[in-house]
């Protein structure tokens, strides 16, 4: 589709607890608008996958950390030949791990190796290297929607426009049950809105980059929206903002 005002290159940050929407939203309008879509909690759970799979304890900072600055972590659009309902393909050390990172038990250990200083800063050089690019229009698309818990405050806070997505608890638990039975997992509905309580609590707790809105972010509660709506709302906001600034971008 064609915009009223054309996007310049430009980054999108789209900011949310887990399963606020964000990663549905993104990649849908990274489609609309010929965006690069980059997901970068993968990151955070390719290296909670690695340090499960090398039988490394989760409590051990130094060796997460060790192993987060020795893992290639690759993360390419899916081909013809995955599609599989991926978003994106990620890779450790060349092992195609897309499904093998959504597990429950890398669910429940990823929000404490996201908290570790490090590992944190690790990734987020990775992230801002990416986000630069698309950003300034070196990419192979017109920019990049920008998905995570702090893009807009940490990793790109010079984004052209942010995005903070909520839903209520329940909502995001129906959303994620819903999620892993259609991948043929038995889960429960209950378990799973406790991990996501316990997730949010230690996301926006943690002492690094924790999980809350920019100041100059746009907040969208998702709990009754289709997502077409939202990925509407916010092309709306990028081609007022543009309309505001030529500079946009
Ligand atoms: O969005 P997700 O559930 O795939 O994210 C996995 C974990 O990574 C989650 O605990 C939050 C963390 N994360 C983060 O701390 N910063 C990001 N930019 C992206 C994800």
């Amino acid at each position: 589709m064609t915009l009223l005002v054309p996007l310049q290159p430009a980054v999108i940050a789209i900011d949310g607890p887990g399963a606020s929407g964000k990663s549905t939203v993104a990649f849908r309008l990274a489609e609309r608008i010929d965006y690069l879509f980059f997901d970068t909690g993968v990151l955070y759970r390719a290296v909670t996958w690695a340090a499960l799979e090398r039988s490394i304890v989760i409590g051990d900072e130094a060796a997460v950390t060790e192993l987060t600055r020795t893992l290639a972590i690759d993360v390419a659009a899916p081909s013809s030949d995955t599609a599989d309902g991926r978003h994106c393909t990620v890779l450790v050390d060349g092992r195609d791990v897309t499904w093998l990172i959504r597990t429950p038990q890398v669910d429940q250990h990823v929000s404490t190796v996201s908290a570790y200083t490090e590992v944190r800063q690790i990734l987020s050089d990775q992230q801002r290297r990416i986000g630069a690019r698309y950003g300034s229009g070196q990419g192979d698309r017109a920019g990049v929607v920008m998905v995570g818990r702090d893009i807009g405050t940490v990793v790109m806070p010079d984004a052209a426009l942010k995005i903070y997505m909520v839903a209520s608890a329940e909502e995001r638990a129906r959303r994620r049950y819903l999620e892993q039975t259609e991948r043929g997992r038995a889960v429960s509905y209950a378990e799973i809105l406790q991990d996501l309580l316990r997730r949010d609590q230690l996301d926006s707790e943690r002492v690094v980059a924790p999980l809350r809105p920019a100041e100059d972010a746009f907040v969208i509660d998702t709990s009754q929206l289709a997502p077409d709506e939202v990925v509407q709302r916010i092309i709306d906001l990028a081609t007022k903002r543009v309309a505001k600034t030529p500079a946009f971008g």
